[in-house]
């Protein structure tokens, strides 16, 4: 449904930590090889924070990339809105450590823990707020330092996953004239909340010298489970959004970047031509809430996206949580 007020993405960033990390540092500790990632997942290397970056440091720097293309200063964001399973801190929020970073003082600020839906959800969250005469310019960020909460002795999930940060200025539609957010959905299944979970650190299991001898401080999933949902709702939110458009007039899809096969199986069921999605696994692997805006801001920069046609945003993630956006560029 449109909103009252017509919203629009005034400008994008991304940034990516310099450290590469190939397939094969893994093959040095663990049993599993650069094929095996390669063939099972895509990825052929992600980035990893340097020890003195910090999961605001990484955002602060998409953000002032962001800012400059919607040619805005911090100090005229109105709201921060964050997207993060791998904060700074368990408390406070990181977006009140990216505002203060900022100088972004007059903006409220939050995060949301949706993990890889973060950034989508933070959007659509932002787009509300303007349409509703609650703010005018607001930053939206997906951001992870995934590399801190890995099992590196689990094979099955820490080859996963990479470090990043991509951001987004929403502002009001006639102040930016692109990327008109056209239409919108989201939703949760919290009785899958187990598929992929850090089980220790909250009240249910607290900090303890038993959760950290279990390795509950670190991502644990059920890749197999996580498959099959993310094959099935990938395909039926691409259909949704581009139910009653031509596949001509779509310019790109910019999905989570879960893992390639996942990718080409939901475009296969709904019958995509896959060069009008963005792909970029193979370079960063997965960098959960920080996918879609990095991919986004990519496809940007690389004049991938056409004037006057549409983009889809999709992801999905733990909680089970999903969310996408329809846009006109
Ligand atoms: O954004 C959401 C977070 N992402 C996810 O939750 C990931 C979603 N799932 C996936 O991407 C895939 O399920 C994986 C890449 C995790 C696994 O691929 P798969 O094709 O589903 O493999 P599998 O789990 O069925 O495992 C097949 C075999 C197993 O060995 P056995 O039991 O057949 O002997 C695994 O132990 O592959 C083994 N395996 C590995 N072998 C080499 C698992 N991880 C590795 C590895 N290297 N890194």
């Amino acid at each position: 449904m449109a909103s009252i007020l017509p919203v629009g993405i005034a400008g994008t960033g991304h940034y990516l930590p310099e450290r590469v990390v190939p397939n094969s540092w893994f093959e040095s500790f663990l049993d599993t090889s650069d094929e095996w990632i390669v063939q099972r997942t895509g990825i052929r290397e992600r980035r990893y924070a340097a020890d003195d970056e910090t999961t605001s440091d990484l955002a602060v720097k998409a953000s002032l990339a962001a800012c400059e293309a919607a040619s805005i200063e911090p100090k005229d964001l109105d709201a921060i809105i964050l997207g993060t399973l791998t904060p700074d801190f368990q408390l406070p929020s990181t977006a009140v450590r990216v505002q203060d970073k900022l100088g972004a003082t007059n903006a409220m600020a939050f995060d949301v823990a949706s993990a890889c839906t973060g950034f989508v959800n933070a959007v659509q969250v932002g787009e509300a707020l303007i349409a509703a005469g609650r703010a005018k310019r607001v930053l939206t960020i997906g951001v992870e330092i995934l590399s801190r909460y890995l099992d590196y002795e689990n094979r099955g999930s820490c080859i996963l996953f990479g470090d990043g940060a991509g951001a987004a200025v929403l502002t009001p539609h006639a102040d930016c004239g692109q990327g008109e957010l056209l239409k919108h959905t989201m939703g949760a299944k919290g009785s899958d909340y187990a598929l992929i979970q850090i089980p220790g650190g909250g009240t249910v299991r607290p900090p303890s010298v038993e959760m950290l001898a279990a390795r509950e401080q670190y991502i644990q999933l059920d890749g197999r489970g996580v498959y099959r949902f993310a094959v099935s709702k990938m395909s039926q939110l691409i259909g949704d959004m581009l139910e009653g458009i031509d596949h001509d007039e779509l310019s790109l899809v910019v999905p989570h970047q879960v893992n390639r096969r996942i990718i080409d199986a939901a475009l296969e069921r709904i019958n995509l031509d896959p060069s009008k999605v963005m792909i970029n696994i193979d370079r960063y692997a997965n960098t959960s809430a920080a996918t879609v805006p990095i991919a986004l801001d990519e496809a940007v920069r690389q004049g991938r996206i056409e004037k006057g046609k549409y983009v889809v945003l999709v992801a999905f993630g733990a909680g089970v949580t999903w969310g996408a956006s329809l846009l006109r560029w």
